[in-house]
């Protein structure tokens, strides 16, 4: 998956003969995942249309601060489209969008939306060679890397009039290359790894039959795509659950029973800089597992059970740099427990669910949860989505990991 997937992208087309690339650029961001606004200065639109832009973006293409010919016109508002945007990219800049940027002119609807962006803006120049070796060319785009923007190169070949040289716009998909290398490098969690597990473990009784539970892993799997798309590198430890998961960070390793889960966790554990147990793992498992199917006798079963491994107090034994993150499910004395758990498991973190909230639990789509730390300070959030709450404890990792 792309970094630009779910990414608000704000296209500033200037007018240059090389915006008739710019549509191949929008194809490849909605093609990424990322949603696509254009702006364009007003000159852009003879070279390439409002209209092909739009049905590729599938919104509205903007050029002016209001439509001339629509009596009920509304303001198309630059600020507005400052905000929406996570990245704003401007291809191309011409020399002369280059040097209005580089002086804070705001004379059409595209710098003015520019110096309302609070995103990071890219900007990639192309004109003819001599413009671009110019050095007030030079002048304007040092100044706008020193405000912080990101400048994409242009690259040299056949220009449009006729000579050879540096000016050409970087193609689209290197554009879109440059974009994600930059963005990865400066994810959060870039480098590190981080181990989840997720899910229930199902305890054999016979070949046909289990001890296990309602979890559905839902947690595990969100907590495993927040941070993957914040660029950790993700072991998913997962028992039965019919959650998915397609993320080129995140390696899920399926297990079935608490001890295969045991034995996984500790196989990746001295490699990760953060570990998370969400796993509903069963306390108990049979002691003896029958290796045929028990048959139904008129009289009762009694199934002796032992306890299985407890994963989380065992990387707590064994921890060394890690960053350990425990989950109790607590019904009473919801505080006292968890922070008895945060001790006995040597934990830095304990995020606790209370079944007496509503709307958190096992089978359901949202959570509520309070965040314990190694120094007894408490965190509590709002009852959210599960995608919300992953990213809530995924942010409280990151603040721990730079603390
Ligand atoms: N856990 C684990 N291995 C186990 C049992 C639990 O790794 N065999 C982990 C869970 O993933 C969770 C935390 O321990 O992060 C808390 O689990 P919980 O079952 O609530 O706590 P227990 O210590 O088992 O205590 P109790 O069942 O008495 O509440």
């Amino acid at each position: 998956m792309s970094v630009l997937n779910g990414k608000k992208i704000l296209l500033g087309i200037s007018a240059g003969i090389a915006a008739y690339k710019a549509a191949n650029l929008v194809r490849l961001f909605i093609k990424s995942g990322a949603d696509v606004q254009v702006v364009m200065t007003p000159d852009a639109k003879e070279f390439v249309t409002p209209l092909t832009l739009s049905t590729l973006s599938k919104n509205p293409v903007y050029s002016s601060f209001y439509n001339e010919e629509d009596e009920n016109a509304m303001w198309n508002n630059h600020v507005d489209l400052g905000i929406w945007a996570d990245l704003m990219i401007i291809a191309p800049v011409t020399a002369n969008t280059l040097s209005k940027m580089a002086n804070g002119s705001c004379d059409n609807l595209l710098l003015a939306t520019y110096l309302s962006a609070k995103c990071p803006v890219y900007f990639a120049p192309a004109m003819d060679l001599d413009m671009y070796k110019h050095s007030s060319t030079k002048s304007s785009i040092s100044k706008l890397t020193s405000y912080g923007n990101i400048c994409i190169p242009a690259t040299s070949g056949e220009l449009a009039s006729g000579l050879e040289g540096e000016g050409r716009l970087a193609e689209p998909e290197d554009i879109l290359k440059f974009i994600e290398k930059d963005l990865c490098s400066k994810l959060p969690l870039r480098g590190k790894k981080i181990l989840i597990t997720a899910g229930p473990t199902y305890e054999a009784i016979d070949p046909v039959r289990f001890i296990g539970n309602h979890s559905s892993g839902k947690m595990g799997f969100e907590m495993a795509k927040a941070a993957a798309n914040l660029g950790a590198e993700v072991k998913l430890i997962s028992g039965p659950s019919s959650q998915k998961i397609n993320h080129s960070f995140v390696h899920r390793i399926d297990v079935t029973n608490a001890e295969d889960m045991y034995l996984a966790c500790h196989e990746h554990y001295d490699n990760v800089d953060v570990a998370i147990c969400s796993a509903a793992v069963a306390d108990y498992k049979p002691a003896n597992l029958s290796t045929q199917k028990i048959k139904k006798k008129g009289s009762n079963l009694t199934l002796e059970l032992i306890p299985t491994k407890d994963i989380l107090a065992s990387l707590g034994a064994h921890k060394k740099k890690q960053l350990l993150v425990g989950f109790a499910l607590e019904t009473n004395n919801e505080r006292e427990n968890a922070t008895e758990k945060l001790k006995r498991k040597n934990l830095d973190l304990i995020v606790l669910n209370s079944l007496n909230d509503h709307g958190a639990g096992f089978a359901l789509d949202t959570n509520k949860i309070t965040i314990i730390d190694k120094n007894l300070n408490l965190q509590n959030f709002e009852l959210k989505s599960k995608a919300a709450v992953a990213k809530d404890i995924i942010q409280v990792v990151i603040k721990e990991l730079h603390a």
